[in-house]
């Protein structure tokens, strides 16, 4: 093994379809128009000599590095900003060049600590490669004069560090965060000799705008921004490309490692998905996977209120099995189920759902996606046939109107949300539909050119009201609607939309959006150009959620903006593998590929490559699983890599529907809050310790590599297959590759996926078999999935959460950058420097009637429950309305979520919880009891 390095080819790809013949060196070429010589030369294998370059950026021109000679052209122009022409005949390599070049390397190398042999980047240096390159010998000058070796480090920033004295100024930095990263955080300041790289107003990194991406560490050529990790450890000495195990982008990363110790994680440029950047997540926030606090031994007890007892697997495996036997020979097959895990392999979840179909016997199987994207599935199949996203991230670069509604990409999904931005800033335009402002409403540069800030709950009032307009005003793309889509459906739902009661002005009284705003919307995203929508859980998280996804779907085909580039319907995915799970059968009513559990067909296909009869009933989901429990009936649970106590809705019924049963199994690297409920604890293995695939949000199935052993012995899927074996139901696969073999020959979408074509491709966007052998980036494009598309009627029914007297404000709950869901992982790396606790938002109106002061410890409450936490006061949310976020188990912000839930697939009300704020002291009671019990498992673990 060794470490993977990709060609920087100095500048970015030219798009140009015109080709242009020139000769570099006597060699001639053949590259687009718009390419720079720079790259022409690097394509046919000459190396120009640059520093302040690379392909991740636009050309500068500032280094005086690259210069070549054009024959009949005076002077030697910079290569690097020069394009190719037609006919030119370059020189790159010249006794006049090599002397220049010489020349500019002596002067930089003058002003530059010659510590070489000990600095963190030794060997990992272009500064050092270039002046080897150019055959710098000696420098002439000394360090009598001025110079600039004696300036600070920056440490500032838990995860690299800034060491000003080894800065060129070649402006790289600066521009990935402003191209790349569109943070625009650092700027150049001061001229000449005085000019110096800063964040901000010469701020510290942590204290600036930062967002600790890592693109300018990753585009920094010398030592100056270097990772933590190097400094600490060294350089890696090899490398393997995984897939993070953060968010539903998918971004594609080298896992640089010394033996078995990860060094750092640097973005692939060849992952389609992320282009070679990445967030503070997934580039430093890896720390957990060997946090001391992981379980790395399986442990069992009779009753939650004992204390946990280290076992053997051979132990906690043959006390699950006979468990979860005794269960079902006394309450009957159905009596016990599981949860898969969307951040495990797609291998895994296809493990798990087989194991409690063909083993358990039933189909008591659901998935976290219960709680986030299911109502995506619903509403997606129902009007274009298939539950996913119609495009792929790269066709953003095709929009010029972007859409986002109930979503933070900024936040949520950052490496897309930078790519959102990128093409912003060339001018698409923007309307974004949420109740706060977030961070792309107005960032720099990016300005939405729409802001509606509808209360939480009448998204499907909005959309509505959008597709009023579109109908009433004739901007219907008509013939695309008579050609792809059925009409007599279409003309139904048009008369139901063009109703008086949908129009702007109606709805303006409960949405809170003022009517102006909502035709203006309308009309740019029918008349602009390519519209495409991006969406989130804003939009699913309702007891709506399904009717909102099918109003956004109706919105689409009645623009014609479905099935081309540009255009389109985009979930985007909250969890690394929320649309693998759900493509693998994890809900109950499904089979892998969402084929119905009722279907003879299918149901019999399965029942004979299994070798196993299969319940043609859907099973319970996972509120039914707890209702069945508290009523005595569901008394056996296998939870892989969840933590329901803090990511379901209505904690204490939550909490009553486990304590009630008779075998909780938690399989998690972490003693969760799931597992103080738990009779038997299985130590999980992150991804850093298992082969499989991840399926992002474009449907994208990627490859996660093991790059060490897993620390508790097993990796998670080798886990489910020990529980099947002890079940009397044994799945023999050597290695995740055969799973996906047999994923693939019982699911036509899969048929043509396999680790080989992975391994070749480097990842692939299913459907993928015999008719799209390479995969399908964008769907839909000549017909819908389903024939014809299918508008759908949109009623808007308010929820049954309400404001009144008593809990006036609505609550709203979100994702902040430097955390993740939970937090179970990100809580436990030093990305808490960032978010050491959850805080509510208020506005200063709502704050102010309150006697609520910035930092204030205020008391959250709800007809659920009640918490504590501190206010910030913001007008980021609207007059009314609080926000917050659950990632720390402390805050517990699910005790006052509602049981309330989408009408189709049962996904919870997360985001309108009816709340009362007030002035508190501190944390409640119960906090402090939970806080102390948690604390207490885990020294208990510990020991
Ligand atoms: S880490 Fe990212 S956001 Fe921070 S300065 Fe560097 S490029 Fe900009
Ligand atoms: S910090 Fe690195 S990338 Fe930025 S200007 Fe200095 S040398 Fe160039
Ligand atoms: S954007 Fe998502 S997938 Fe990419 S690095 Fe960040 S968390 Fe990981
Ligand atoms: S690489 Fe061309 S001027 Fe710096």
């Amino acid at each position: 093994m060794s470490l993977v390095h990709e060609i920087d080819y100095g500048t970015p790809l030219s798009k140009s379809e015109k080709m242009v013949t020139l000769t570099i060196d006597g060699q001639e070429i053949t590259v687009p128009e718009g390419t720079s010589i720079m790259r022409a030369a690097m394509e046919m294998g000459t190396q120009i000599p640059k520093l302040c370059a690379t392909d991740m950026m636009d050309a500068w021109g500032s280094c005086r590095m690259c210069l070549v000679e054009i024959e009949g052209r005076n002077g030697t122009p910079a290569s690097c900003t020069t394009p190719v022409a037609p006919g030119i005949k370059v020189k790159t390599q010249t006794s006049r060049l090599a002397e220049i070049r010489k020349g500019v390397m002596e002067l930089y190398i003058s002003d530059h600590p010659l510590d070489c042999l000990t600095c963190a980047a030794n060997g990992d240096c272009e500064l050092q490669d270039m002046a080897g390159a150019v055959g710098l010998r000696e420098v002439r000058y000394g360090y009598e004069g001025d110079n600039h070796l004696g300036l600070d480090k920056d440490t500032s920033n838990p995860y690299f560090t800034f060491d000003t004295s080894k800065c060129i100024v070649c402006s790289r930095c600066v521009r990935a965060c402003e191209e790349v990263q569109g943070t625009f955080a650092l700027t150049i300041s001061g001229r000449g000799f005085e000019s110096r790289v800063s964040p901000g107003m010469d701020e510290a990194f942590f204290d600036s705008e930062c967002v600790s991406c890592g693109a300018c560490v990753q585009a920094c050529p010398t030592a100056t921004l270097t990772e933590n990790k190097v400094i600490e450890i060294g350089q890696p000495e090899h490398s393997v490309v995984t897939t993070c195990a953060y968010c539903g982008v998918g971004c594609a990363f080298k896992a640089e490692m010394r033996g078995e110790e990860v060094v750092r994680m640097v973005p692939y440029k060849d992952g389609k998905a992320n282009r070679g950047h990445s967030c503070v997540k997934g580039r430093f926030a890896w720390g957990y996977a060997t946090h001391k606090e992981r379980i790395l031994k399986p442990m069992i007890r009779s009753k939650i209120t004992d204390p946990w007892k280290e076992v053997s697997w051979e132990e906690a495996i043959a006390y699950t099995a006979s468990e979860f036997k005794r269960i079902q020979a006394k309450h009957g097959k159905a009596s016990i189920g599981g949860i898969t895990s969307s951040r495990c392999t797609n291998e895994e979840t296809y493990l798990v759902q087989k194991l409690i179909r063909g083993g358990f016997g039933n189909n008591n199987v659901d998935t976290c996606a219960r709680v986030c994207h299911s109502p995506t599935g619903y509403g997606l199949g129902q009007t274009f046939g298939t539950s996913a996203g119609t495009q792929d991230f790269d066709s953003v670069e095709d929009s010029d109107v972007i859409v986002v509604i109930g979503a933070n990409p900024t936040d949520g999904h950052p490496v897309f949300g930078s790519r959102m931005k990128k093409r912003l800033r060339e001018g698409a335009r923007l309307i974004v539909i949420d109740p706060r402002k977030t961070d792309i409403v107005r960032t720099p540069h990016v300005e939405a050119d729409y802001h509606l800030p509808l209360l939480p709950g009448t998204n499907v009032a909005i959309v509505t009201a959008l597709a009023h307009v579109i109908v009433t005003e004739g901007l219907v793309a008509e013939d695309y609607v008579r050609e792809r889509c059925d009409w007599d459906e279409f003309q139904n739902w048009a008369a139901f939309v063009a109703d008086p009661r949908h129009s702007p002005e109606a709805v303006e009284k409960y949405t809170g959006v003022p009517a102006e705003l909502v035709r203006g919307a309308a009309r740019l995203y029918a008349t602009g150009g390519n519209g495409a929508i991006y969406y989130g859980l804003g939009v699913t998280e309702h007891s709506q959620g399904s009717t909102t996804v099918m109003a956004i779907a109706n919105l689409a085909m009645a623009t014609g903006n479905i099935g081309r580039r540009g255009v389109g319907v985009n979930p985007l995915r909250g969890q690394n593998n929320v649309q693998g799970s759900c493509d693998m059968g994890s809900f109950p009513h499904e089979l892998p590929g969402y084929r119905h559990i009722a279907g003879d067909e299918v149901r019999h296909m399965f029942e004979e490559f299994w070798g196993v009869h299969l319940e043609k009933e859907p099973g319970l989901r996972i509120p039914n699983m707890l209702d069945a429990a508290v009523e005595g009936s569901f008394l056996g649970l296998y939870v892989q890599g969840e933590d329901i106590v803090q990511s379901d809705p209505d904690t204490k019924h939550v909490t009553a529907g486990l304590a009630a049963m008779e075998c909780v199994v938690v399989q998690d690297l972490f003693l969760n809050e799931t597992a103080n409920y738990a009779h038997v604890f299985l130590p999980g293995s992150s991804f850093l310790e298992k082969d499989g695939t991840f399926t992002n949000a474009e449907r994208r199935i990627q490859r996660v590599r093991k790059v060490m052993a897993p620390k508790a012995g097993y990796a998670d899927w080798e886990i489910t297959l020990l529980i099947a074996e002890a079940m009397d139901f044994p799945m023999p696969y050597e290695h995740p590759s055969q799973i996906m073999d047999e994923i693939a020959r019982l699911t036509p979408s899969f048929a043509g996926v396999s680790y080989e074509k992975l391994e070749q491709d480097g990842s692939v966007q299913w459907p993928c078999n015999d008719k799209a052998p390479e995969g399908t980036p964008i769907m839909h494009i000549d017909h819908f999935v389903r024939g014809k598309g299918r508008f759908m009627v949109t009623e808007y029914i308010p929820t049954d959460e309400r404001t009144g007297a008593r809990f006036p404000l609505l609550l709203t709950t979100g994702r902040i950058l430097s955390q993740y869901n939970v937090g179970a992982q990100t809580r436990r790396t030093e990305n808490s420097m960032w978010h050491e606790e959850d805080v509510l938002e208020i506005h200063p109106h709502d704050a102010e009637q309150r006697g609520i002061r910035e930092h204030d410890w205020v008391r959250l409450e709800s007809r659920s429950g009640s918490t504590s936490l501190r206010a910030t006061i913001t007008d980021r949310v609207a007059p009314g309305v609080v926000y917050t976020t659950f990632h720390h188990p402390s805050t517990q912000a699910n005790v006052i979520t509602t049981d309330f839930s989408d009408w189709a697939t049962n996904c919870p009300e997360y985001k309108v919880t009816a709340v009362q704020v007030m002035p508190s002291n501190g944390p409640s009671q119960w906090q402090e009891e939970y806080e102390a019990m948690a604390k207490n498992s885990r020294r208990i673990a510990a020991e």
